[in-house]
């Protein structure tokens, strides 16, 4: 796929409803730009697109909440994202955003090219209606119970506990987050994408790689879990979707279609097609042509995001441009997974995040931490999780008494041994070497595992395993430190010179080619080291390739002897106790868990009401999965005097072995109730927090079976 003449990157355009947090970073901002740095040192012709996402429910619900227009929402915080964006250095070469003009017109030309086409059907349906404030409720405009999972906040689109796709009415306990009243139903005309005409289709595409009978990708190299989201959803089957609403902030459906008025795009419609018209601006001020990056079959699409996402990037959108034609395919979606914050879901209501430019004011100038941890924990296969300590961690031990360690020794000595000349050294002088391979100089022998390194680090970006490339990177790095560790060059110069300039002249190489492989993940660091080696800026036009082939045929070398570097300066700084303590005391301070989540306390209940409850100690002895139900699990309980049999929905919670022979309390006098097809004969109490975790409540040891709770 690398041999593509272009490469095509985007990174979903993020909502502008709240500011940008290190979830965002970690989704599809970091990710996507050290594929695009990497792909720019190899020579490759890439271009990397994004922008902000104005349109939609997130952000008019926003607007009437703090009762401001949407466009001043979406201003503030489109420059909330450019300002972050542009400090962390996510080198865009564009970022657009979809309330311009030329992005309407882009995604309306769409629009009516697939009505011209006949591809929509025109349904009337009824949809929810909010009576109190006249409008209808799509969206994340209605909140319901979800009927997959039980999450009482889904919205009307989505379940973001469960990633199911949802249309309102299927949800369970429908409320207007606009009022909160209950909606009632009203008739109104929509116009519905045959998604299920693109079934089979978009099967072959995502399961084989196959487009129209022709190779188009191999799967084999699309994520697992990208490839099981979509197959999950096409083995649902597909369902028609409506590409327009009732809103009045958003694309206009095209005037001139009947119908028209009062209706707008889908904001999942408009959003991808923002990548489009992102290019087009892109082309428009650099005098470039647009459209070979869209409609060139020599084009590799890449869309960075997160996995809320996969279902509009590799089902939707596909079957958007496919619908109109002429457009290329996604050639991969390497999407990641959630990151979660000490403990907990990230959430910008409960203000339970880090914030990208809240970091840049307190930890000023430490950008390329920040992509550095954040790369090292790269939600890339599954959810993954941010600590302040963790992120101390991988500063102090890593960035700093590795990588600025090792750059730091090799440029003060160069520049006390020899002031700062890189030394000549002669090959045919004996000496010792960490490595054993006979045939080749302690020097080439050197840099083989320099390019090595290299090599397995590029490998790594190419099959999108960030990760796998950081840890190459570093494994470069202590290779260095273990060059210097084991010839110890500060104890030889006076009875071994000729070593010493042979250790130094390698160490130099090692540190000009770090100062380029570190580019795609640490471009801050890459300037300095540049600045230290008195070499040029890395300018990304193919100094990758050219440092590849050097060491490859081991003839010219990166660093010449004569060439005169600068004086070392600090490239990390170790991270104290205070600073991280700060952090952590800031998040604990200002989040909302404590009041404003927890269920409100019920109202009053006399005495009398609370000792109608009889609730008995007890212990479960036997438990199996409801032969009915995959949320329940069918107990025995035995409460000294009697034994039992409960039913309790707790199967996602607890395995059936492991909760034998737990003490647990029991309602008992809970009127029978037949679960599923089995009679459960009381209740187990448990305790549940704002995240759904669950607990027993358990006697104390030694309590015997059958006493009573008061
Ligand atoms: N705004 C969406 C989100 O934050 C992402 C849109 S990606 C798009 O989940 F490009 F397709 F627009
Ligand atoms: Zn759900």
């Amino acid at each position: 796929m690398f041999r593509a003449k272009r490469i095509l990157v985007t990174s979903a355009l993020p909502y502008a409803n709240g500011p940008l947090h290190i979830g965002h970073l970690a989704g599809a901002y970091i990710s996507a730009d050290i594929f695009v740095r990497f792909m720019r040192l190899c020579g490759k012709d890439v271009l990397y697109v994004g922008g902000s996402d104005e349109h939609g429910a997130a952000i008019t619900i926003k607007a009437l909440k703090e009762k401001r227009t949407p466009k001043d929402i979406v201003d503030q915080y489109h420059a909330d994202f450019q300002e972050a964006f542009s400090k962390m250095r996510i080198s865009f070469d564009i970022y657009h955003r979809t309330s311009e003009q030329i992005h309407h017109e882009t995604s309306q030309e769409f629009f009516r090219e697939l009505y011209k086409k006949g591809e929509f059907q025109e349904l009337e349906t009824e949809q929810y209606y909010d009576t109190e404030a006249k409008q209808f409720l799509a969206d994340r405009y209605i909140k319901g119970t979800c009927p997959k999972c039980s999450n009482e906040d889904a919205y009307g689109d989505q379940c973001e506990n469960c990633g199911s796709s949802l249309s309102p009415t299927e949800l369970i306990n429908p409320k207007s987050t606009i009022s909160g009243s209950l909606p009632t139903l009203r008739k109104t005309k929509h116009w519905y994408l045959s998604l299920d005409k693109y079934e089979e289709w978009l099967k072959d595409y995502i399961e084989n790689g196959q487009l129209d009978g022709k190779e188009h990708h191999d799967p084999a190299e699309w994520k697992n879990h990208v490839i099981g989201q979509c197959k999950s959803w096409l083995d649902g089957g597909l369902q028609p979707r409506s590409m327009t609403r009732d809103l009045d902030w958003g694309v206009d459906v095209p005037k001139e279609i009947p119908g028209s008025e009062g209706k707008k795009l889908y904001v999942w419609m408009d959003a991808p097609i923002g990548y489009i018209s992102a290019t087009k601006q892109w082309a428009i001020d650099n005098n470039k042509d647009w459209e070979p990056y869209w409609k060139d079959e020599e084009t590799a699409l890449i869309h960075f995001i997160g996995k809320d996402n996969i279902v509009f990037h590799c089902l939707t959108f596909p079957a958007i441009l496919k619908a109109h034609g002429n457009y290329i395919l996604p050639q991969n979606v390497p999407a990641n997974q959630f990151l979660n914050l000490e403990g907990r879901k990230i959430s910008t209501s409960k203000n339970w995040a880090v914030w990208v430019n809240d970091y840049l004011k307190d930890l000023e100038g430490k950008e390329d931490e920040l992509r550095y941890h954040m790369i090292k924990i790269m939600p890339e296969q599954r959810d993954s999780e941010f600590t302040w300590k963790g992120f101390q961690e991988s500063v102090n031990n890593e960035l700093v008494n590795n990588l600025a360690n090792f750059t730091n020794r090799v440029i003060v000595l160069t520049n006390k041994y020899y002031d700062g000349i890189v030394p000549e050294y002669d090959e045919n002088q004996g000496i010792s070497s960490c490595h054993d391979m006979d045939e080749l100089s302690f020097h080439d022998s050197e840099l083989i595992s320099l390019f090595d390194g290299l090599s397995e680090m590029g490998d790594c970006v190419r099959k999108f395993d960030f990760r796998g490339a950081l840890t190459a990177f570093m494994s470069v790095s202590s290779q260095g430190n273990q060059l210097l560790q084991f010839n110890e060059p500060w104890k030889h110069v006076e009875d071994d010179p000729e070593l010493v300039k042979v250790v130094i002249n390698i160490g130099l190489q090692y540190v000009a080619a770090i100062s380029i492989a570190c580019r795609p993940f640490l471009p801050n660091a890459s300037d300095s080291l540049r600045v230290m080696l008195n070499l040029d800026p890395i300018k990304e036009t193919g100094e990758w390739n050219e440092m590849m082939n050097q060491l490859a045929e081991g003839e010219t070398p990166l660093l010449l002897a004569g060439h005169k570097i600068q004086q070392a300066k600090h490239l990390f700084d170790r991270i104290d106790d205070e600073t991280i303590q700060g952090q952590i005391d800031k998040l604990m301070a200002t989040s909302q868990t404590d009041t404003e989540t927890k269920s409100p306390v019920k109202s009053t209940v006399q005495f009398d009401d609370f000792t109608k409850l009889d609730i008995r100690t007890a212990t479960i002895t036997a438990a199996e999965a409801h032969p009915n139900a995959d949320k329940l699990l069918k107990l025995t309980v035995d409460l000294g005097f009697e034994t039992r049999t409960v039913v309790s929905g707790i199967a996602e919670h607890y395995a059936p072995l492991d909760i034998i022979g737990k003490k647990v309390s029991l309602l008992a006098n809970l009127a029978p109730r037949k679960i599923r097809g089995i009679e459960s004969n009381g209740m187990i109490l448990m305790a549940e927090d704002d995240e759904g975790k669950l607990a027993f409540i358990s006697p104390e040891n030694g309590m015997m079976n059958g006493a009573s709770v008061r």
